[in-house]
């Protein structure tokens, strides 16, 4: 980018990446705003940007992507000159179930934020210099068989589920303003995430507190499909780095050199709590459910439920263009990163307790199938 951000929008920035972005772009920069914008849906939680209040630096405005007119005067009110656009809907299990909210946020949402960029950056002219910078996942390009090469930036789009052909759809969106009207637009498209913040419905964060709960750890299927894992942590530095060094109207593939089973993150899970809480009395009283304080093996609590519709089988990411061109390297080691996911959710019991007391639970109960074992 040939400018310096100053006055940064983060959409989505009480979600899981966003919040850990809003974190690390205050620690990492001395000047400007961040102003993030989110509508605080049953993913966004003030909690994660919680003790922020306190920075000057720092303004939340709740508002909703979809509302052109609100962005664009976001825009203009706080001299905005970078877009980093987290906020969308993103759990493939719940697009299954209702794929509209999908639509509408991520592609419809993604098109009004573009059509407000336009209109100020382009049209009105508020800042000298800009940039919108489009997260995005390594699902829109489908599904690979076990021997195919990784997923590079050429490789083509094949979205399988409706939130993977949402995202498709809003990386179309922004590459179309790019190309059409100039728009300086820049976009990563990254594995799966973990790390602290993470919303309980994800393989992980779900796994790790039912194993604590001494609740089912629905494995999907055989369990073997096949992810790459990339520490949140990571993923922000990349995106820092694509706004510093990233070329406009590109694309940069974003993976955590982890490719892994689900049934091997989930057994490594196990592994990892029943040891973790072994020698560790305070920790056995505060979850009497969990199998260390039991004395059994978490593991005993692994269910094969029905697989997924659609579920694609492997993903992979050749990520040599972002290191080449950005200088991007993944730093978290798996074993490290999920070791130190679990110390995150053993300290914040809180904050995920008071996310299990709200619709969460009740929302799991109504609309999953997974409790019934395969047959
Ligand atoms: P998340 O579901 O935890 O958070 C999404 C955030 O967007 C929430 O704060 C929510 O309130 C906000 N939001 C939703 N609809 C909105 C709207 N209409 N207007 C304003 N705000 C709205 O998501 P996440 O896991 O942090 O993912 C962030 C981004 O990264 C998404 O675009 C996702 O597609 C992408 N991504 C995620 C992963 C992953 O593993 N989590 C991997 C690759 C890419
Ligand atoms: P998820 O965390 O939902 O991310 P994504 O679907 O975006 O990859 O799921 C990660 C993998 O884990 C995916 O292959 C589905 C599987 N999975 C389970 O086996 N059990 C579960 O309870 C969940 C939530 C996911």
């Amino acid at each position: 980018m040939n400018f310096k951000p100053l006055n940064v929008c983060i959409t989505g920035g009480a979600g899981f990446i966003g919040a850990n972005f809003v974190r690390h772009w205050l620690a990492k920069t001395r000047e400007g705003r961040v102003i993030v914008f989110d509508a605080l849906t049953y993913a966004g939680n003030v909690q994660n940007l919680a003790g922020l209040e306190r920075d000057p630096r720092y303004v939340f405005v709740r508002g909703d992507i979809c509302d052109e007119a609100a962005v664009r005067s976001l825009l203009e009110q706080h001299q905005i000159d970078t877009v980093v656009h987290f906020a969308a809907e993103s759990h493939v299990d719940r697009s299954i179930l209702g794929p509209d909210d999908f639509i509408r946020t991520n592609v419809v949402g993604t098109h009004s934020l573009l059509k407000a960029a336009k209109t100020s950056w382009l049209d009105r002219k508020t800042v000298p210099a800009h940039r919108f910078h489009h997260v995005s996942t390594d699902e829109v390009y489908g599904s690979l068989g076990p021997d195919d090469a990784p997923f590079h930036e050429a490789s083509p789009y094949a979205p399988n589920s409706p939130y993977s052909a949402s995202k498709a759809g809003s990386d179309h969106l922004v590459r179309a303003y790019h190309e059409t009207y100039g728009l300086d637009t820049s976009v990563t498209n990254c594995s799966n995430n973990y790390g602290p913040y993470q919303f309980p419905e994800k393989l992980i964060p779900l796994t790790l507190i039912n194993i604590l709960l001494g609740k089912p750890l629905p494995v999907y299927g055989d369990g073997l499909q096949v992810r790459d894992w990339l520490h949140v942590a990571d993923h922000c530095e990349a995106i820092s780095l694509a706004l510093a060094r990233g070329k406009s109207g590109d694309l940069y593939n974003i993976g955590g050199n982890s490719e892994t089973t689900n049934i091997h993150i989930v057994r490594t899970l196990c592994a990892l709590v029943d040891e973790y809480l072994a020698g560790r009395a305070d920790l056995k009283a505060a979850f009497p459910a969990s199998s260390a304080a039991r004395g059994t093996h978490a593991a005993q609590l692994i269910e094969h439920v029905r697989d997924r519709p659609g579920h694609d089988r492997r993903y992979a990411i050749d990520y040599r263009k972002a290191r080449r061109e950005l200088g991007y390297e993944p730093t978290r080691d798996l074993a490290a990163g999920l070791r130190a996911t679990l110390e995150w959710y053993l300290s914040n019991r809180a904050w995920w307790d008071a996310l299990l007391g709200r619709d969460y639970a009740a929302w799991v109960e109504k609309n999953y199938t997974r409790s019934q074992p395969l047959r």
